[in-house]
């Protein structure tokens, strides 16, 4: 168990307040009287202010710093979520498109490297919650499990490219695990903010993962969200990447798995940073140049993109190499989001090359 999860909501508020790290959005938008409407009220999963919060009281250098109890922590705890979500997707009203993937015979476009010289990989992740089923913190590990089947009897019936193998995490050897997490396949249990926010209770029990076998396209069950989909390859074609995933998205919506959405807010997932299309493309490109700029931050925040390090949020880059996506997921549809990941790729691309002198 986490150590914040012996504290109740106010306790858990005093501790933010005291803080005296940079200002996450849940500092910001948890106001005395957003507290006072909130701190007793318990959703549908019956999860609590306090478990919507503990992450980002415990860790006040958070950016976010608050997740879902629940799909239904989106309506009933809606006066503290709605403004940080307005804030964290920079948008001054909730709505939100219906899914649109575009035409995939007709994108217009493939390989964002054709020299192959900068683009190292290339992944588009998008994240689905059960419906039926609360978030983390509101879990049992019954419910871990019975979801893991659920999900599990769905993969199965994937075809052609797309079927695989379900690896459950539990029983997988240690040696496996580091060699799938080397590799950028798999997931571990190494973050503290979603350990505080319970993403790692019974761990590791109900999680796995499951790979086609050409392992260009995988699927996270029980990480930070119930299931993550995810298509990826070597090198740059952001074409065969999205149109791979976009395939299996549609196969997976009509094997019987009912995903929670709100109108307003697209699909629903554990954190409201990744609400809306849930999507996000990445690229680990090559760009020392580029990085080593003061103002690399603000190219990116211009594009509406964003730079990591390539071992997952939080990391550090390695040898130049970053990881660079989409920012914004909500409010625009799926093609928009991967269309905006791409132009700014591209202008990533040409910055670099003109600061190399090529
Ligand atoms: N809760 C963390 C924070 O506020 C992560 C937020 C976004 N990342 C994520 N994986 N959901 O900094």
């Amino acid at each position: 168990m986490a150590e914040g999860a012996k504290y109740n909501a106010q306790e858990l508020y005093d501790r933010l307040k005291a803080a005296t790290a940079p200002e996450s959005l849940l500092k910001k938008h948890l106001t005395p009287q957003v507290f006072a409407e909130t701190k007793d009220l318990v959703s549908k999963f019956k999860g609590t202010l306090a478990d919507c919060i503990r992450s980002g009281c415990m860790n006040p250098d958070s950016g976010v710093g608050v997740y879902a109890c629940d799909p239904d922590a989106y309506t009933t705890f809606a006066a503290l979520l709605n403004p940080v979500i307005k804030d964290y997707h920079k948008v001054d009203k909730l709505e939100h498109p219906k899914p649109d993937f575009g035409d995939t015979n007709n994108l217009g476009f493939g390989d964002l490297d054709p020299s192959g010289n900068m683009i190292v990989s290339t992944r588009v992740r998008v994240g689905r919650s059960h419906a039926s089923y609360g978030f983390p913190p509101v879990l049992t590990l019954e419910d871990r499990v019975d979801m893991e089947k659920k999900t599990v009897k769905c993969l199965e019936t994937l075809t052609e490219d797309l079927a695989g193998e379900y690896c459950p995490l539990t029983g997988m050897t240690k040696e496996k695990q580091a060699e799938l997490t080397a590799d950028h396949f798999l997931f571990n249990d190494s973050d503290r903010f979603l350990r505080e926010a319970g993403g790692y209770n019974d761990w590791p029990t109900g999680r796995g993962i499951f790979f086609a076998k050409n392992k260009k396209f995988l699927v996270w069950v029980n990480e930070e969200d119930h299931l993550r989909f995810i298509s990826m390859q070597m090198g740059g074609n952001l074409g065969e990447v999205y149109t791979r995933l976009v395939k299996a998205i549609k196969q997976l919506e009509s094997s019987g798995l009912d995903f929670a959405k709100k109108d307003e807010l697209g699909y629903l997932t554990f954190c409201p940073s990744n609400l809306g299309t849930t999507l996000r493309a990445s690229v680990h490109i090559k760009i020392p140049k580029l990085a080593a700029e003061p103002d690399f931050k603000k190219f990116c925040d211009d594009l509406h993109i964003q730079a990591r390090g390539i071992h997952g949020e939080h990391t550090e880059s390695v040898g130049g190499v970053y990881d660079i996506s989409n920012k914004r997921r909500l409010g625009l549809t799926e093609i928009q989001a991967v269309q905006e990941m791409r132009a700014g790729v591209e202008a990533v691309i040409k910055r670099e090359k003109e600061l190399a002198g090529k």
